[in-house]
């Protein structure tokens, strides 16, 4: 999702339904107002989250919402879907309609993949954490249809050629954990990666749950399809 920027000039443009000439002079009658600081440059960047006064009144005050949702298997992760329920509807209930239009998903997760799903309207932080360079860990229970062997730990260490997107996956650890389970520890997050690693083995995956992104581990006393904000200490340390 792009970082949402405009000039102030456009902002109070669109705000105000005036031209950019009326713009200066509202700005030279110092009328407007930005993070509590008088405004005196049009080509000043604001984003979603400036906190724009026009002649006393907010024109714009958005907070920014950070949530950790525990996402059910057979709910998909979109923010709308005419088959299944999406993670937007398990939030309604505690959130406003403003609210959760704001929001995106940091991060999908599969329709039948449960576990630890991510949703803010701050893209600055969404894009932190998803940027390849930041190889932000994501960890996952796997659990497979046939025995694990040795020999995937280091298949899935050289990572795999996907002809579809022409692209060599980046080294992902696997620790096996019994004869069909797996926990598998992913930087990046290519269409069904894990389905698909497995999938070399012929060994189908039949569970799949992150239980982590970066720092951030599901909270244990959420239940499934229940969520919380994240505190301060939180959104700034998952990505270190
Ligand atoms: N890999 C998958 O195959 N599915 C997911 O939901 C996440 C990673």
């Amino acid at each position: 999702m792009a970082i949402n920027t405009t000039r102030l000039d456009r902002f109070i443009s669109d705000f105000c339904q005036v031209n950019r000439k009326a713009v200066r002079l509202m700005l030279a009658q110092k009328r407007v107002f930005v993070d509590g600081k008088l405004a005196t440059d049009v080509a000043q960047i604001v984003d979603y989250f400036s906190y724009i006064k026009i002649d006393e009144k907010v024109a714009q005050n958005n907070q920014p919402i950070y949530i950790m949702l525990y996402k059910p298997v057979g709910v998909v992760c979109a923010t709308k879907d005419k088959k299944h329920k999406t993670v937007i509807d398990l939030l309604k209930q505690g959130f406003s309609e403003e609210v959760t239009a704001s929001l995106h998903i940091v991060g999908r997760l599969d329709l039948n993949t449960s576990g630890l799903v991510l949703l803010t309207n701050d893209s600055r932080w969404s894009e932190q954490l998803t940027l390849p360079d930041r190889k932000v860990n994501k960890y996952y229970q796997v659990t497979l249809a046939k025995p694990l062997s040795e020999e995937y730990i280091s298949a899935f260490a050289q990572g795999m050629y996907f002809d579809f997107e022409k692209i060599t996956t980046k080294p992902v650890i696997l620790n096996i954990i019994s004869t069909h389970k797996a926990e598998v520890i992913l930087t990046e997050g290519r269409y069904h990666q894990i389905k698909r690693m497995f999938g070399r083995f012929r060994n189908p995956v039949v569970g799949l749950h992150r239980f982590a992104i970066g720092k951030l581990t599901l909270d244990e006393s959420l239940n499934v399809g229940e969520n919380r904000c994240l505190n301060k200490e939180e959104v700034t340390t998952i990505g270190d």
